[in-house]
């Protein structure tokens, strides 16, 4: 397999090249899976992101055991894009093409052979991932109902057509008629409840396609698709003190884990920080507040700034709070956020002496947009090539 890796070693120095020519040649051939994919342009370079990452790992993982799960996972979580098994030979045929062109005359016969062989083993293994799989391909869920809090923050219940299982902690893909073959990932924001229905905590991205519509313009009676769950921001009960460190929308897993653990309260020490950009952002506290007054082993902190002061005054707060908490290295610290405010934490904590092992998240890739607006170059991309989750196969749903 050493071949693969030193001629994918060539592609990737022309990643930008190679992924449009794989598009080009796969629309021109097939224009009839146009549709199937994004049609914003912005979707499209995220998309070639993702392709990589697919390959780069799939290259690095061959003699890995944990490859052929992920791919099966990665199968069976396609048939939500529509994706058929005609359509693996299609794909395939653009993509040996696309590295043919950008290979030059490191394009031998043995380079060829070895990654039509790869490319097999992927195509197949997803296949059966597909054809293995007793869930639907996505799951039908209505919205029964839906609060707006401020301008930017809508809780969404959703009633799936059939149950999906899950464990608090995790999140789904969603998508909406109202943004055609638009999938973005939510948490679900509560335990498993007796009649199914699931809660989505959304915040508005400024320019955002689907949390506007889901904030601003779905309807109650409206049908949003589910993917299968997926993450492994779920709960390890072991006996050490737990810390759970949210920021706006990033408290919609602990809430489903606090609830969770309602149901089997722990013996230890449970402290929630939680950090909100003001106080209307804070739109759960009446519920939290109820649960710290309900359950002793509940501790709550709640972060932002003065009013009138920036938000990075919170985040000076936040850092002041966390370093009064002693004994880091002996906890099992939950950390979901937006993307910065996972990194810039995550970095805090480890100079506090929390242990990696004990420290939970969803890997998430820094939006460009996050980053100061400007998107990362594909030169850039590869030296710092984010922890994607969507292809770190340690995120493997632990199913129910
Ligand atoms: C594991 C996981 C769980 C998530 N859970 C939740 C959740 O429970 N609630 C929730 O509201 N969101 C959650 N998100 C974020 C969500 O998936 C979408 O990224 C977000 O709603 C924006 O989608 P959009 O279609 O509205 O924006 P897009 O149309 O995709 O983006 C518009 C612009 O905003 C930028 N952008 C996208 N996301 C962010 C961001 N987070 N911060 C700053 N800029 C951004 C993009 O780069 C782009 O320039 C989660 C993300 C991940 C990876
Ligand atoms: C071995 C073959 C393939 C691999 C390794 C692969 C990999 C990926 C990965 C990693 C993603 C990112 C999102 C996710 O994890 O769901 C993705 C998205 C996608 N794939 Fe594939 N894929 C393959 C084949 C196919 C085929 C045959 C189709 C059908 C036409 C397809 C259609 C799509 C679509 C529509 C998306 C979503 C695009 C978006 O949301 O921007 N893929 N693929």
């Amino acid at each position: 397999m050493r071949i693969l890796k030193s001629s994918f070693a060539v592609v990737e120095r022309r990643a930008e090249h190679t992924v449009k020519f794989f598009y080009s040649h796969l629309f021109w051939h097939h224009p009839g899976l146009r549709p199937l994919f994004p049609s914003s342009a912005e979707d499209m370079e995220r998309q070639r992101d993702r392709l990589f990452a697919a390959l780069t790992h799939v290259v690095s993982h061959l003699e890995d055991d944990s490859l052929l799960p992920y791919l099966q996972d990665l199968g069976r979580d396609h048939r939500k894009y529509l994706a058929a098994p005609e359509h693996y030979a299609a794909v395939g045929a653009s993509l040996l093409a696309a590295l043919a062109a950008t290979s030059g005359d490191a394009w031998t016969p043995d380079v060829e052979k070895a990654w039509a062989e790869a490319y097999r083993v992927m195509a197949d293994a997803m296949a059966a991932g597909a054809a293995a799989s007793q869930d639907p391909p996505w799951w039908d869920a209505e919205v029964v109902r839906h609060l707006r809090y401020g301008e930017d923050i809508g809780v969404l219940t959703l009633a799936p057509h059939a149950p999906l299982p899950y464990r608090p902690g995790q999140y789904v893909s969603v998508s909406s008629e109202r943004v055609p073959t638009t999938w973005r990932t939510y948490s679900l924001a509560n335990a498993p409840r007796p009649d199914h229905t699931v809660d989505l905590h959304v915040s508005r991205i400024e320019g955002g396609r689907l949390s506007t519509a889901l904030v601003r313009e779905i309807q109650l009676g409206e049908a949003l698709r589910l993917g299968a769950p997926g993450g492994r921001l779920t709960l390890r009960r072991t006996d050490r003190p737990v810390t759970f460190i949210a920021a706006g929308t990033g408290w919609a897993p602990v809430r489903a884990m606090l609830e969770e653990l309602a149901d089997h309260p722990p013996d230890q020490d449970v402290r929630l920080f939680l950090a909100a950009r003001d106080a209307a952002h804070l739109y759960d506290r009446p519920w939290i507040d109820a649960y710290a007054a309900a359950f002793r082993w509940l501790g709550v902190t709640y972060i932002t700034p003065a009013p009138g002061q920036h938000r990075d005054q919170a985040t000076a707060r936040l850092a002041t709070a966390l370093g009064n908490r002693a004994l880091w290295p002996e906890q099992d610290v939950y950390l979901s956020g937006p993307p910065v405010f996972m990194e810039e934490t995550a970095l805090l904590l480890e100079e506090l002496g929390a242990r990696p092992d004990r420290l939970f998240h969803d890997a998430v890739p820094v939006p460009a947009a996050a980053r100061g607006g400007r998107p990362l170059g594909f030169g850039e991309w590869f030296l710092h090539r984010p922890a994607a989750h969507w292809h770190n196969p340690a995120d493997r749903s632990p199913r129910t």
